[in-house]
């Protein structure tokens, strides 16, 4: 998007990559070709994590056979709009350490970490990447072969971003970019303060 800064302004100095990145639904009819798709893959593999596990894991679909799949899990109303995005990528985290079976207490931790770098890559290369958190996991799951101590948090749809009037109607005034709390609102210095009156 050109003029991202008529709906989003930094109140501290970032790098406009923050304001860039955003969650568009509307899809253009082109491909994502493999190294652009393994740039993706390679922003997320330098996440940080906790004793550099590097839980997180990503199974993309890209062939129409394997969309088709993807698309059983994902439910209806992500479907009328993710269906024309040329890769979908579910993201996945192994729970427990690597030896073992105890749980690995910030594998979603790492795993949102390694998302969201993959998230401003493609912005990045002028890609857009849009979450959802609309599907039935336990399919997903099921579908996609992953072994109990594996969670599906997120499937993303990938692609270059097309003109909103591709999209059902009701999805036009939600096509443009959202704002954000001022950090004041999530900020605190010292010690948690309530702002309810609880
Ligand atoms: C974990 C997660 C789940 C989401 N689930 C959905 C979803 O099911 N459907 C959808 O249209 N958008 C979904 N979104 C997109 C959010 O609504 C979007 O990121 C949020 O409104 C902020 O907007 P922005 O990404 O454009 O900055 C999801 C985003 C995240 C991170």
């Amino acid at each position: 998007m050109k003029n991202i800064e008529k709906f989003r302004q930094a109140d501290y100095d970032i790098d406009p990559i923050y304001l860039k990145r955003w969650s568009p639904r509307s899809f253009a009819n082109k491909d994502v070709d493999q190294p652009t798709l393994n740039s993706l893959f390679e922003a997320a593999r330098w996440a940080p994590s906790a004793a550099n596990i590097q839980p997180w894991q990503f199974i993309y679909a890209k062939s129409a056979e394997d969309r088709e799949t993807f698309l059983s899990f994902i439910k209806d109303g992500n479907i009328s709009w993710c269906k024309h995005a040329p890769v979908l990528i579910a993201v996945v985290s192994k729970c427990n350490w690597p030896k073992g079976n105890d749980l690995n207490p910030t594998h979603a931790f790492d795993t949102g970490t390694a998302w969201g770098y993959l998230a401003l890559e493609a912005a990045r290369k002028g890609l857009i990447a849009h979450a959802m958190g609309g599907f039935n996991r336990e399919k997903a799951k099921q579908v996609l072969l992953l072994p109990e101590n594996y969670q599906v948090h997120a499937i993303v749809a990938v692609g270059y971003q097309g003109y909103k009037e591709s999209l059902n109607e009701k999805y036009h005034e939600r096509e443009i970019p959202s704002n954000r709390k001022a950090i004041e609102e999530f900020i605190y210095e010292g010690k948690f303060k309530s702002t309810t009156q609880e």
